[in-house]
């Protein structure tokens, strides 16, 4: 549904990159809006957009099979920048020539201007980028001029300035790019000639328009999760029909946080949304993962669960019959397929998978008022409705929630003293190349993120590194128990990360990560006894992540409540950063 915005003046062409939404957001911040397509997408298919800006990709030019694009576009009059894998593919379809990196240039880099350009006017000399490539371009195409190089990098900006045409291998979309910014605003300004015409916020009044065209004088059902996506779009329903036409549902999982679901009745009250109903299924939940220890179990078991609660509830509510549509909080990256974390999308196949959702879905029996913003500009919108500021700044938290920070096993095992450290037997998921990995933890006794990271590449065994906090008896001494999903555990969890997150929010320490799963891990000195694992991380999508510290006057309040809690062992950090580990441990 594209009512809900204008026409892009700028349409982002993936090939497959990390950044590729990073780029269209950049744009957008800049008040111009823009879409992603696929990098294949025909010159009669961009439409009136202005400029065209090719992504980065993890691929060579040379592959085969490896995304490609229209050449016609790059003969069109349309303004085009091609970014790292966008310079190689336009050097490579036009005459330019692309060597095949041996080893790649990754981390940072700084550009000497060799040219005067409008693409890098106003860009200093000798000014940061950062460069993530393994393939070069070292000759460019006949009618385009060398415009800045770096130290490895000979051919690191190019331009054509007559056609419009530019390229540059260094990401001006990250921020270890200090004038980035500038370069994509010469671009989109002075190159593009682009108007500004994209402020999310005063998008409401379209939007909501938009649900009453839609629903046609149908009535919206809601299954909420209480994060953000799902709230707001339940509130522009609200205030586009009224409260007696949208109707909604919360499951509580009993694998929430402490408290979780008095906040989210609190926040659907104060939206005056009468029609809201919690459905308790936390003995269900408890009782279909008896006994599970293995992670993709849990998963599927929760998966199946919700799938079940999700139809009953459709089918006793009678949302099923032709007066119903569903309204869901689908946001612009999930309807781009991409190169997304599969793990991710796992519970949202599930949900998918709902019968009732499925036949909703073929009967085009769906409002999605989301579907053209990202994150950041659902929470603008989010502002703009009035939702408390402390509700949408919250930081993700997964469908399956702690169920999968909650790990189980079925073992009775001493841990392995190493070199290194000293490996314990609980097996969390990593990413290491193209595949996941399932490995045990390497317990050391720093704090040191570095000194992880090369403990990891020297001994494989290992996907992960905690480092140790406290500990109530040596961590030689410990043993992993087997321990299953009770309840016991689960409060035991709930109470371990409210206190978390109750002194980083006090500190303000939340505020400066992106995200702080509390883990716990059976892990200690007799059974029963469990360690926690605090795994605060920086990111920008989740895709990739940076362990960061914790400060000394915080870990210590935390830690001393922390050992306050009954049956707790010890309190470790986890100094993996994304990849080798993953955000989650399960
Ligand atoms: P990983 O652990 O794959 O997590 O590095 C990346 C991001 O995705 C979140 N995550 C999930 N979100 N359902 C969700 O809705 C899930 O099953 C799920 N698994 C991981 C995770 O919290 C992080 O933000």
């Amino acid at each position: 549904m594209n009512d809900y915005a204008p026409e892009p003046q700028i349409i982002i062409l993936d090939t497959g990159g990390q950044y590729t939404h990073l780029i269209s957001r950049k744009v957008r911040e800049l008040g111009v809006y823009a879409e992603v397509r696929p990098s294949e997408t025909p010159l009669a298919e961009l439409g009136n957009a202005r400029g065209v800006i090719i992504s980065g990709g993890p691929s060579s030019v040379y592959e085969t099979g490896s995304p490609t694009m229209d050449p016609a576009v790059l003969a069109s009059s349309k303004a085009v920048l091609g970014i790292c894998y966008g310079q190689q593919l336009m050097s490579y379809l036009l005459d330019g020539q692309v060597r095949k990196g041996d080893k790649g240039e990754y981390g940072i880099a700084h550009l000497d201007l060799k040219a005067a350009s409008p693409l890098l006017k106003g860009v200093a000399d000798h000014k940061q980028v950062w460069m993530s490539h393994r393939d070069t371009v070292y000759a460019p195409p006949s009618g385009y001029e060398v415009l800045a190089s770096t130290d490895t990098c000979s051919i690191a900006a190019i331009g054509n300035t007559e056609a419009r045409k530019y390229a540059v291998q260094f990401h001006p979309e990250v921020v270890h790019t200090h004038e980035g910014r500038k370069v994509l605003h010469n671009f989109l300004f002075d190159i593009c000639g682009c108007t500004r015409d994209w402020e999310p916020a005063s998008r409401v009044p379209v939007v909501e328009k938009s649900i009453v065209e839609v629903a046609a004088g149908r009535n919206i059902f809601f299954f909420v999760s209480g994060g953000v996506d799902s709230t707001v779009a339940y509130t522009l329903c609200l205030k586009a029909l009224n409260d007696e036409r949208v109707h909604g549902a919360y499951v509580d999982t009993g694998l929430m946080r402490e408290d979780e679901t008095e906040f989210v009745r609190g926040i659907f009250a104060s939206l005056g949304a009468r029609n809201f109903e919690v459905v308790d299924a936390r003995d269900e939940f408890l009782k279909a993962l008896e006994g599970a220890t293995e992670p993709e179990r849990k998963r599927r078991i929760i998966g199946e669960k919700f799938v079940e609660i999700q139809q009953r509830i459709l089918e006793s509510g009678h949302y099923l019959d032709g007066q119903w549509i569903l309204g869901q909080g689908t946001i612009y990256p999930d309807t781009i397929e991409s190169g997304g974390t599969a793990k991710a999308d796992l519970i949202k196949t599930h949900h998918n998978r709902v019968a009732g959702i499925q036949k909703l879905i073929d009967e085009n029996r769906i409002v999605e008022p989301l579907t053209q913003f990202y994150k950041d500009e659902v929470r603008e919108i989010g502002r703009e409705l009035g939702l408390p500021a402390e509700f949408l700044e919250r930081h993700p938290f997964p469908g399956p929630g702690l169920a999968i920070r909650c790990l189980c096993a079925d073992i009775d095992e001493p841990l392995t003293p190493t070199n290194l450290g000293i490996i314990a037997p609980v097996h969390s998921v990593g990413v290491q190349g193209d595949s996941r990995s399932y490995r045990p933890v390497l317990v050391v006794d720093h704090l040191d993120q570095h000194r992880a990271a090369d403990a990891i590449n020297v001994d494989m065994r290992v996907n992960r590194v905690i480092g140790t906090i406290c500990v109530r008896e040596p961590v030689s001494k410990m043993r992993v128990h087997s321990a299953a999903i009770t309840l016991d555990r689960m409060n035991k969890l709930r109470r371990v990360d409210a206190i978390v997150r109750r002194i980083s929010h006090e500190s303000g320490y939340d505020k400066t990560v992106w995200q702080f799963p509390v883990v716990l891990i059976p892990l200690g000195a007799a059974p029963g006894e469990d360690s926690v694992v605090l795994r605060p991380i920086d990111s920008v999508d989740g895709m990739t992540a940076q362990s960061v510290a914790i400060p000394d006057g915080v870990r210590e309040q935390m830690l001393a409540e922390l050992l306050a809690v009954d049956g707790i062992a010890g309190v470790f950090l986890d100094l993996t950063h994304k990849p080798p580990g993953t955000i989650e441990w399960e």
